[in-house]
């Protein structure tokens, strides 16, 4: 046995001596010393010759020895891992080769919209002011001059979490309008892109959800004109310079006055087709100079300021920028659909 130990003391200098080079010479010393037929192994097979005495004193020599193996085998090959993947040469991967193609998402066609918008009405020194989509009664309704009574608290539109005290999902971005008068900071001119909810039944035209960039601008001499030319501008931007716009008087309790803006239909326009329900003209969004009521509601001296205020779906530009005839298509997920938008920035 001593001779056997002195054997596995030889092995062990031998294999301190051999030098890391490369996956052969790595293959060539596993199967020398760990391969089924190799040292290690055979060593076990040395133990039957061994006398009972002093077999559990070489069983433990020999399994330090044959750990010692492996690690070293181990140590050796992660060297040569992490010089492969350095060099790429010596385990013959050739990192000349193209890689897999990584599929590139797109922007949902929503997200797209919006940033236009904001976009562009950055550019007129607009600034995003976003709140919260779980709102309560007097942001999303009181402060805006709807009172008890109006329609638009219906059971059937709003999405009540909790009544009295009353938690809904906003109808709309409004509220952030409220939140940022009542900070008191003049002169406000944001807009606000959101998700709003409404209790609607889903079809091609409306949503339970849906999104909305709603704009105000408050100083003191703020007119009805700028109103118009804001917007003039937002829509050629969008839209390019050939569409025009048109007001219809109409009304909203939070502007006095208020209307509703139609541009002319792009798809014909303006001789009639489907779109625009052969009238020429498709209703975008609605509008007006903000109610003397929400001012004082939030704390405004009515006498020195005025603004104006509007509010647009996205979907409805989208719709209409992209040709889209169903809204669902916007919440579906279909790959189909979301990769027309790939190169669409
Ligand atoms: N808040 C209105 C809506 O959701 C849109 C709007 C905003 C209309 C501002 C006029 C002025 O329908």
């Amino acid at each position: 046995m001593e001779q056997l130990i002195q054997q596995i003391e030889n092995y062990k200098q031998e294999i301190d001596n051999i030098p890391m080079n490369g996956a052969a010479a790595l293959e060539e010393y596993r199967i020398k010393f760990l391969g089924t037929k190799g040292i290690v192994k055979n060593l076990f097979g040395e133990m039957k010759n061994v006398e009972p005495a002093k077999k559990k004193e070489f069983g433990q020599v020999l399994n330090e020895f044959k750990q010692f193996a492996e690690a070293k085998y181990e140590s050796w090959q992660s060297t040569i891992d992490s010089s492969s993947t350095a060099t790429g040469s010596k385990a013959g991967i050739d990192l000349s080769l193209p890689g897999d193609p990584l599929p590139l998402g797109s922007q949902h066609p929503i997200t797209l919209v919006r940033n236009q918008i904001v976009h562009i009405f950055g550019r007129l020194g607009f600034s995003v002011a976003e709140g919260p989509e779980i709102e309560d009664d007097w942001h999303n309704f009181t402060a805006l001059n709807l009172d008890e009574n109006h329609p638009a608290r219906d059971m059937q539109d709003t999405f009540y979490i909790h009544q009295k005290p009353d938690w809904l999902l906003r109808t709309h971005t409004s509220n952030v309008q409220v939140r940022e008068m009542e900070k008191g900071k003049l002169p406000i001119r944001i807009i606000c892109p959101g998700r709003v909810y409404r209790n609607e039944t889903i079809s091609a035209r409306a949503h339970c959800f849906f999104h909305q960039v709603e704009g105000l601008y408050i100083d003191d001499q703020v007119s009805f004109a700028d109103l118009k030319q804001t917007l003039y501008f937002f829509v050629q931007e969008m839209f390019g310079n050939d569409v025009k716009i048109r007001f219809r008087p109409s009304y909203f309790p939070f502007t006095e006055p208020s209307a509703e803006m139609d541009i002319s239909c792009l798809i014909c326009h303006g001789s009639g087709c489907n779109v625009c329900k052969h009238t020429g003209w498709v209703e975008i969004l609605g509008s007006g100079m903000v109610h003397p009521k929400l001012l004082e509601n939030c704390h405004i001296d009515s006498n020195k300021y005025t603004g104006f205020a509007f509010g647009m779906g996205i979907e409805r530009i989208t719709m209409l920028k992209y040709q889209i005839n169903d809204l669902r298509l916007f919440s579906e997920n279909d790959v189909r659909f979301l990769k027309q938008f790939t190169s669409a920035v």
